[in-house]
């Protein structure tokens, strides 16, 4: 009888949203209250120091690190597989986030980007070379000098110098975990046993340049995994119109236009400052664009933004604050705080979470090689992957923030474990699966399944 009843709870599917724990990011009251500042947060330098190494970056996320590692007991456990994934390092802002004139020159001369393409054949494999995009501003085209509103040479999106130097030390912080600390990752680059997956969005392979190097400094060039871009399980891009109609529902309830409604002023100030049309519906639905723009400017040290036309009408520090309070609150709002923000997390991210369950399960069985997977995605990605779980406390998932999934298996009783980190700490959520540490991995599995189903059928149904 008892067989039957959890039998019958796994193949029924069902999605049941935990309410994560109040904080200030619930209640508007805190939101709109200006003494709450950054409520501790970072926003305007990659660095933290040692002391404080964990403290919420937007910058520069914690990730994982040597001297901050909570180490599990090795001779009871042994670590068998690791899967991270974790956002891009700091860029400059999305095409679309960016004023329509921007009072700063920017140049992006001091890294460059590579794009070219090699015969895989050995009959060809010497015949092209190595191709790398050097920024051109022509003197005879009235238009080049200014682009996205800045004066300069910059991609929007690219990663910048100071994102590729964070890059590189995210993946030194790494091997200095699963490489030199628990002797885990192999010495050289092996792709039986290590692999990297990047999104269609160039930055993520930027990224990676400098993270796989950094680990595996004397490797030439590796392979990255990417998947086609009208389905890609790990940005997410595949369709989902179910997703996309929960999503819409998030947004347009009471309380995510109150919020709308009582930034009605910030927003006056704002578009007056930025000239962004106050009609412009993308700018007025979600603080995001905003958010970008502003934490951009500050995380690589430069001023806050200026009137074009007047360079005493200025963004104050106060106004930036708010800022960023509000996207607190609004990522908080549509991955945890909804009702339906767990569904909307299980439809859009699911696909992701049936590939890593299948990837955990194959190490328990002996048919993988694979020891580390290495994903670099979005806040999106990490968003979703956090609502999917569960997360107590979600703020914005900054630049690089981090999540890793180990997996152990016990020395003594030959079964198989779970832990979960994320900015370097043990996760914690409001779920059934509660502290993510050391957790069997069927209960993990069991709980994947019982939100997309034994083979994503469920998430399929949902999404067709
Ligand atoms: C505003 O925030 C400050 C600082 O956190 C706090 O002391 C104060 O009680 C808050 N004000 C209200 C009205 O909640
Ligand atoms: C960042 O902001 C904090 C608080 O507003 C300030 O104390 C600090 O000096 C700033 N750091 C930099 C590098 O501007
Ligand atoms: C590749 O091409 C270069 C220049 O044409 C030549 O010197 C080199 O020997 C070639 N290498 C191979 C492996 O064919
Ligand atoms: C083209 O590639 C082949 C094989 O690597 C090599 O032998 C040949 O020299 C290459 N041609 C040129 C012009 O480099
Ligand atoms: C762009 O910046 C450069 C360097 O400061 C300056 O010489 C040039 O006049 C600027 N161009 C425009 C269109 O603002
Ligand atoms: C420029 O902005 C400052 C600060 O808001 C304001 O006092 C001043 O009148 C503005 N100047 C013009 C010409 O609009
Ligand atoms: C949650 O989603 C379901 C299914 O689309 C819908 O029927 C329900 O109204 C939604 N709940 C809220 C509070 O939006």
């Amino acid at each position: 009888m008892l067989l039957f009843i959890t039998l019958a709870a796994i193949t029924a599917a069902e999605i049941v949203h935990h309410a994560p724990f109040e904080n200030e990011f619930s209640d508007l009251d805190q939101v709109f209250n200006s003494s709450r500042g950054t409520n501790d947060g970072v926003y305007n330098s990659s660095y933290v120091p040692d002391s404080k190494y964990g403290q919420y970056n937007f910058c520069n996320m914690p990730h994982v690190r040597k001297d901050t590692y909570p180490q599990v007991d090795q001779s009871v456990y042994k670590l068998q597989f690791v899967e991270v994934i974790h956002r891009h390092h700091k860029r400059t802002p999305y095409a679309q986030n960016c004023f329509p004139v921007e009072n700063l020159v920017l140049y992006c001369d001091d890294a460059l980007n590579n794009y070219y393409s090699e015969f895989k054949t050995p009959d060809r494999s010497n015949n092209t070379t190595k191709i790398s995009w050097t920024n051109y501003q022509n003197q005879y085209n009235p238009f080049s000098f200014i682009q996205n509103g800045y004066n300069g040479t910059c991609q929007f999106p690219q990663i910048s110098y100071g994102g590729l130097e964070d890059s590189y030390q995210h993946g030194l912080d790494l091997y200095g975990v699963y490489g030199e600390l628990l002797e885990f990752l192999p010495e050289s680059y092996d792709p039986n046993q290590l692999t990297f997956r990047v999104t269609n969005n160039v930055i993520t392979s930027q990224v990676v340049s400098a993270v796989a190097k950094a680990m595996y400094p004397c490797e030439k060039g590796i392979d990255v995994k990417v998947e086609g871009d009208s389905f890609d399980a790990l940005e997410p891009t595949y369709s989902c119109d179910f997703a996309d109609d929960v999503a819409s529902e998030i947004t347009s309830s009471s309380e995510w236009q109150e919020h709308l409604a009582k930034a009605a002023d910030l927003y006056n100030e704002l578009d007056h400052i930025s000239g962004v049309d106050p009609d412009s519906e993308d700018w007025h639905q979600s603080l995001d664009h905003y958010f970008d723009n502003t934490a951009f400017r500050l995380c690589h040290g430069y001023d806050l933004a200026c009137n074009s036309e007047n360079s005493s009408l200025c963004m104050t520090q106060d106004q930036a604050e708010q800022i960023f309070r509000l996207g607190d609150f609004e990522y908080n709002y549509q991955f945890r705080i909804h009702e339906n923000s767990t569904l909307y997390a299980a439809t859009s991210y699911g696909a992701y979470f049936n590939e890593l369950k299948h990837r955990l399960l194959q190490k328990t069985d002996g048919s993988s090689s694979l020891k580390y997977s290495h994903n670099v995605a979005h806040d999106g990605s990490i968003a979703r992957i956090l609502g999917f779980l569960q997360i107590d406390y979600l703020r914005w998932p900054g630049m690089g923030s981090e999540i890793v999934f180990e997996l152990y298996e016990g020395l003594k009783d030959g079964k198989w474990y779970l832990r979960t980190l994320y900015m370097g700490r043990v996760l914690t959520t409001t779920g059934p699966l509660g502290e993510i540490d050391m957790i069997p991995l069927r209960d993990y599995v069991d709980y994947i399944e019982s939100m997309i189903g034994k083979d994503a059928e469920v998430l399929v149904d949902y999404c067709s």
